[in-house]
């Protein structure tokens, strides 16, 4: 069976009081709420995720992520952040492969799949973000450019390791623009996406695998996208920064 997820992503918001309210109103909201059968990531920018662990601590369920991990192991690499440090400070998921970091810092397909095997490799759940640009959804071939995404990253993976993967199918034009795709547009691309899996990994495989959808997620449109039968919940930006949003996102299921 596939899990239901709700990920929050900060991106690069938030100081440290900021990012200690806001976690500490979402462990409470959490407990107090009773929510069930839904795993919640918040992945804050690395300077907060050990902080962020703490107010966290062992709380079912509520698990903590960063946006970003190197592709190397160790040494010699001044400003980055390895797989290992990551799962040695409490982080249990990594969101690799976001638009914003395929653009500004140029990552590729290749590129992410050496970081998909650092994640794997230390023991983190990689959130494979994957979508399309508006000019490629206008020309009408985001399924095919989409699928190549996940080809090109994740098709070398042994079943054992594709199993751990979770994807997040998030259109370039949807992420922070209020214009989010119809649930429809969601159900039909990540449907595309699960028989793609289906198709390397067999349909058992696919079955089991989570696949999000993100870009101006809400409270108000959270409950139809995640109503359609190949959605498994959201990678959440901007409504991840206020706790009540963020809560009846993970209450939309
Ligand atoms: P958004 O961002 O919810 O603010 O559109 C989603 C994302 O980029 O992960």
């Amino acid at each position: 069976m596939r899990k239901k997820i709700v990920a929050g992503n900060w991106k690069m918001n938030l100081n440290y009081e900021e990012g200690q309210k806001l976690t500490s109103e979402i462990v409470n909201m959490y407990k107090d709420e009773n929510i069930k059968d839904v795993t919640v990531v918040l992945n804050p920018p690395f300077v907060h995720l050990f902080p962020v662990k703490k107010l966290i601590g062992n709380t079912p369920n509520l698990f903590l992520g960063s946006q970003n991990c190197s592709e190397k192991a160790a040494g010699a690499y001044t400003g980055e952040t390895s797989a290992s440090m990551l799962k040695s400070f409490g982080a249990e998921y990594v969101i690799l492969g976001h638009s914003e970091r395929r653009e500004y810092f140029k990552e590729s397909n290749e590129l992410l799949t050496a970081k998909v095997r650092q994640a794997l490799d230390n023991g983190l759940t990689p959130i494979f973000c994957c979508g399309e640009p508006l000019e490629i959804r206008e020309a009408g071939t985001h399924e095919a450019y989409v699928k190549n995404q996940l080809t090109e990253s994740l098709f070398g993976l042994s079943a054992e390791d594709f199993a751990k993967i979770v994807i997040a199918y998030e259109p370039i034009w949807a992420i922070g623009t209020g214009k989010t795709a119809s649930s429809d547009q969601a159900q039909e691309m990540h449907k595309a996406l699960r028989e793609h899996l289906a198709s390397k990994f067999g349909q058992e495989a696919a079955d089991n695998t989570s696949i999000l959808y993100g870009g101006s997620c809400n409270p108000g449109n959270a409950k139809d996208i995640f109503s359609k039968v190949d959605v498994d919940g959201g990678l959440i930006g901007g409504a991840s920064l206020k706790s009540r949003d963020f809560m009846d996102i993970i209450k939309s299921f």
